[in-house]
């Protein structure tokens, strides 16, 4: 059940969304492990031209990251060191399977994350993770055309 407040950008506190963007920040160590690892392992010639969009991707992830801490150190906060666990497997479809299932989450938070920025007024850090969340749904269009799949329905989100 989301959060309602947090939904319509109700008023969170500056230690609040310092938090949340360190587990932003986790997500996001995750998602370069990832697609590091995936892009080099995923065989076969009909995974080649994704499996070069996912190494475009680990860097992205890296620029993410990288803006993310820089707003956590903004709000006085230390940036955590530790990502979200990553899985593996070595079906070619999981691999994918996963990162989409993540990246539906990671735009999901930078959704919200967006909305409680501009609840606190801090308008230039939502307009960094606006920056973030336009790559995050290429991302999402990338996997999911390579799973055949159309994109998910996030717009409730
Ligand atoms: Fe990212
Ligand atoms: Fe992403």
């Amino acid at each position: 059940m989301a959060n309602q407040a947090a939904k319509d950008g109700g008023t969170i506190s500056r230690d609040r969304l310092a938090e949340l963007l360190n587990e932003d920040l986790a997500r996001e160590y995750q998602a370069i492990i990832a697609y590091v690892v995936y892009s080099q392992v995923l065989k076969g010639a009909e995974y080649m031209s994704i499996a070069e969009q996912l190494e475009l991707h680990a860097k992205q992830e890296l620029d993410h990251a990288i803006t993310i801490a820089r707003q956590i150190d903004y709000l006085g906060k230390m940036p955590s060191v530790t990502p979200k666990p990553v899985k593996t497997s070595d079906k070619a479809t999981e691999m994918l399977r996963f990162d989409l299932n993540n990246e539906n989450d990671t735009v999901r938070n930078y959704r919200e994350r967006i909305r409680q920025c501009e609840a606190l007024g801090e308008f230039a850090m939502a307009e960094q993770i606006r920056q973030i969340l336009v790559q995050e749904q290429d991302h999402q269009i990338d996997l999911a055309t390579a799973l055949g799949e159309d994109v998910p329905n996030m717009s409730d989100a």
